[in-house]
């Protein structure tokens, strides 16, 4: 059934950009400026897409792009769909799922997400290194799809290492500080208490959001090369005093917009 879908959507989508891009990208919660520094081939908005949802939170703008960044061929999901939304785990990684059948090799993920890493300050970038999924489920729990992948996928480098090698020369290059480490993926919508913010800690965690760790399950069950980064937008509850809000989260993902595109623009052109 699922794999129907995506021979549908991918038909469809072909039938409008039949350019096999390379590099998928997708753009986490205010970060959907990345857009201006692509050459746009064709823009399809979610909803005319099969079975793709239209997005509903604020900072997510729901298109499918193409084009080139630089010489780099890159399709972009602005926007995503997320588990506290309501939709089903497929449902969330269906357009990972769809980018990877178009025939990219990599997928860079971008995300917003709550630091707690010892020197972190809200604004800064953490390149994900491994997650920890505290979601309760899994993208993959069901019958296998063997068309894309094997039952019981590996993990052990869920994130490339080369890709995380080529992101920490760019941020050292352009100047830019960033942290590396490992992503906690929860369910939300409420942000964390306090004392989930210290067992996360604990467990090893220096970030914390409500995406990306099902997208890098659906993606290395495809065996793509996945890079993943957060913009660490506000520190995480009980961290520093302030109270959190979507709103601070939007702010500091648009206040830092110039570093992540600046970034992003020469990452994608170097893999
Ligand atoms: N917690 C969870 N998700 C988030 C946060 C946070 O503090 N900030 C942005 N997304």
């Amino acid at each position: 059934m699922v794999f129907q879908k995506l021979t549908e959507t991918v038909k469809y989508i072909r039938s409008i950009a039949p350019n096999k891009p390379r590099v998928g990208i997708t753009l986490g919660s205010g970060l959907g400026a990345f857009v201006k520094e692509i050459e746009v081939e064709h823009t399809i908005p979610y909803h005319e897409i099969p079975y793709f949802m239209p997005t509903t939170v604020e900072g997510h703008q729901g298109n499918l792009i193409f084009g080139k960044v630089g010489s780099q061929s890159v399709v972009v999901l602005q926007g995503r769909n997320h588990y506290y939304e309501g939709h089903s785990m497929e449902t969330v990684v269906f357009p990972t799922r769809t980018v990877a059948l178009l025939g990219i090799e990599s997928l860079i993920l971008t995300n917003s997400a709550g630091g707690f890493g010892e020197t972190m300050q809200a604004g800064e970038f953490m390149i994900i290194e491994d997650h920890i999924n505290l979601m309760g489920t899994n993208p993959l729990m069901g019958p296998n799809i063997k068309e894309l992948g094997p039952r019981f996928p590996d993990m052990t480098e869920a994130y490339d290492k080369n890709l995380i090698e080529k992101m920490e020369q760019i941020f050292q290059k352009q100047q830019v500080r960033y942290h590396k480490g490992i992503y906690c993926g929860v369910s939300g919508p409420t942000y964390e208490t306090p004392a989930e913010v210290r067992y996360l800690k604990l467990i090893g965690g220096k970030a914390v959001g409500m995406s990306t760790v099902p997208e890098v399950i659906a993606a290395n069950h495809l065996g793509l090369r996945v890079a993943a980064l957060s913009c660490i937008t506000n520190l995480a509850a009980g961290i520093s005093r302030q109270k959190l809000s979507h709103q601070e989260v939007t702010d500091t993902a648009k206040q830092v917009e110039k570093q992540f595109t600046g970034f992003l623009k020469e990452f994608v052109q170097s893999i």
